[in-house]
């Protein structure tokens, strides 16, 4: 549909490069066409509010379509559950930095938002009697920790996200969502501490979109490929995370990023925590279930973290597997090929492709792998983005929202628990949705954007575009991913944050250097990668800021000089902010939300984390 506001054709020049720019305005704007930028989409869309999705990928392309294993709610399908035990694993999933209002909100919500899914015609498998199979998924268990492993993971087969991306973009379609596909999001316009719009580049001809919008969503997903090795897509470079941090807005609780515990030796890509689900199991050089040594209760589906921890210390000790001892197996090969065809086919394949193993007669070779950003754009559970939560109600910025991977609600804390993620993107994208109802006017006339408004988006374009230095984008960028993966990894310590430290600097000055080869801006892919290191390279350098700053252990912040968990201290969300001129990075703290939402349930007092 065209522009409400026509072509207004200011051209501002820089470099004497002209950009035209063409004007849209809408109600709501959601940057991100994945679970949560979809299903927010529906529900302001369904709420008669002018809706755009704008994504720099086709929707279905989104990395949500990458998910295997599942979707957590306690439908009790497979035996006794509720959402309370869920709330509890959850909690203390996180290790204790997750927000327990939210963390209640989620759970109780869960439920609802996988029948929605399930109305609206996600093929989940199911039982003999027809009910959504759900399989066990790590640190998901009953009666708070006390009894056997909660069956809570609603999966279809071993491509969960494939089908709810393709459901919700079909429900999306269904409503009158404009999408502006192939638009890559530049920068936020902020005015006064609100933000109005965004500035996107339309990728295949290169022209300048600025969109004003009474709310702006965003849901661009994590920045997995900060690191050398991820199953994250190429696409995720945490587009939105980058606009905030120069927005001047901080980001909280960076250092704590996941390594999945199987990704493919070599390849990176992910082996589904379902394969444990449904009974695999982890193997070193002696053939041992090590597992057993370091979580004895739930053994194989601990939480990722702590699985993660005891393969890297299996390695490190001389017990890895194969010729350089630097990986471990994983164990399908007992189970009836029946049950791997029907409810693992996807990592069948996977096997086969990555690393030629036909996994009904051979172990798999894996190593824990970047696979989730804990942290992220820091938000109530109704998506509005906050500046400090030092007191009560928050402080919002007005106009800002953010939702799933991009944001740090924060329900998943220090370490997200296996399908928590997705059950995340349609409970708190429902929930952004309801708030933008609440928040927004259909319709309503907004105030003219300021001449200059595109200026910050338009000088960082120009600048790349024409950057001649001696440094391709490409070098750079692995130079940043391997410092990532060396220096802030599974296990850190002073010394290795501190020279991590000192090199993502030097990635990040470095950047004056790089040299962009094609000044077109027509599918220009050299721009557009550069585009995305630069949005990368400052990710890289909060998160390894944070780390350094947080002199303890907890979830997937493993300091060996620090090895416990200090509540006293260090109970409290970390906020990471940039000066991108001085390059300087500012490290504030604001306190957990140790209560819970409803008086219905108490919280959960921090105790040990033992499995
Ligand atoms: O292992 C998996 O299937 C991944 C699921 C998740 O990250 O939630």
């Amino acid at each position: 549909m065209a522009s409400t506001l026509a072509a207004n054709g200011s051209a501002p020049a820089y470099n004497g490069a002209a950009y035209p720019i063409t004007d849209h305005s809408f109600d709501v704007i959601v940057i991100g066409a994945g679970g949560a930028g979809l299903r927010a989409t529906v529900g302001c869309s369904k709420a008669g509010l002018r809706t755009a999705c704008i994504s720099k990928v086709f929707p279905t392309r989104s990395h949500t379509v990458a998910a295997q294993g599942g979707v957590a709610a306690s439908l009790a399908n497979m035996g006794p559950d509720q959402w309370q035990w869920h709330m509890y694993d959850t909690v203390k999933g996180s290790d204790w930095l997750g927000d327990q209002d939210a963390i209640e909100y989620l759970c109780r919500n869960a439920p609802a938002a996988v029948y929605e899914l399930e109305h609206w015609g996600v093929p989940f498998s199911r039982t003999e009697d027809g009910r959504i199979y759900q399989r066990p998924f790590g640190g998901m268990t009953t009666d708070f920790g006390k009894g056997p492993p909660a069956q809570r993971t609603c999966a279809a087969a071993d491509r969960t996200g494939h089908a709810m991306l393709h459901t919700l973009y079909g429900q999306a379609l269904r409503y009158n969502t404009e999408f502006f596909i192939e638009y890559f999001a530049i920068d936020l316009i902020m005015k006064d501490g609100r933000c109005c719009g965004v500035v996107c580049l339309k990728l295949d001809d290169g022209t300048i979109h600025r969109f004003r919008a009474q709310l702006v969503m965003l849901a661009t997903g994590g920045y997995g490929r900060a690191y050398f090795s991820a199953t994250s897509a190429h696409t995720c470079t945490g587009d939105g995370n980058a606009m905030v941090l120069r927005a001047g807005l901080p980001l909280q609780d960076m250092e704590f990023v996941q390594f999945h515990p199987t990704g493919i030796y070599g390849a990176g890509c992910l082996i589904t925590e379902g394969a444990r689900g449904e009974g695999g199991y982890l193997t070193n050089s002696a053939g041992e279930r090590f597992m057993e040594r370091y979580a004895p209760s739930v053994k194989d589906l601990a939480p990722r973290d702590m699985v993660s921890r005891a393969m890297t210390v299996e390695i490190r000790e001389g017990r890895g597997v194969g010729k350089n001892k630097d990986h471990i197996y994983l164990h399908l090969d007992h189970l009836d090929p029946k049950i791997l065809h029907e409810r693992l086919p996807g990592i069948s394949e996977s096997a086969q492709i990555f690393a030629g193993v036909d996994l009904t007669r051979q172990p798999i070779p894996v190593l824990p792998t970047v696979h989730y950003n804990m942290g992220g754009i820091p938000t109530n559970y109704h998506g509005e983005v906050v500046i400090k939560q030092k007191r009560d109600p928050d402080v919002v910025v007005p106009g800002l929202m953010a939702i799933g991977e991009a944001a740090c609600v924060s329900v998943h804390g220090a370490n997200r628990l296996g399908s928590n993620s997705l059950i995340d993107l349609v409970v708190f994208g429902r929930a952004a949705g309801l708030r933008a109802a609440e928040l927004a006017t259909p319709g309503a006339k907004q105030p003219e954007l300021p001449a200059d408004s595109a200026d910050l988006a338009l000088s960082r374009l120009d600048h790349f575009r024409n950057a001649k230095g001696d440094i391709p984008t490409a070098e750079l960028r692995l130079r940043m991913q391997k410092v990532m993966q060396s220096d802030c990894a599974v296990y850190r310590t002073g010394a290795t944050l501190a020279e991590g430290s000192k090199r993502i600097l030097d990635v990040w000055a470095a950047k004056e250097h790089i040299g962009v080869t094609d000044r077109s801006l027509i599918w220009n892919s050299d721009l557009v990668e550069t585009l995305e290191f630069d949005n990368l390279i400052v990710q890289a350098v909060v998160t390894m800021a944070g780390a350094a700053n947080r002199t303890e252990s907890r979830g997937a912040h493993a300091r060996e000089d620090y090895p416990a968990r200090d509540d006293a201290n260090w109970m409290k969300h970390t906020l990471a902010s940039i000066d991108p001129a001085a390059r300087k990075v500012t490290i504030d703290y604001r306190p957990v939300h140790s209560q819970t939402m409803t008086n219905e349930i108490q919280s959960i007092p921090p105790k040990p984390r033992v499995y």
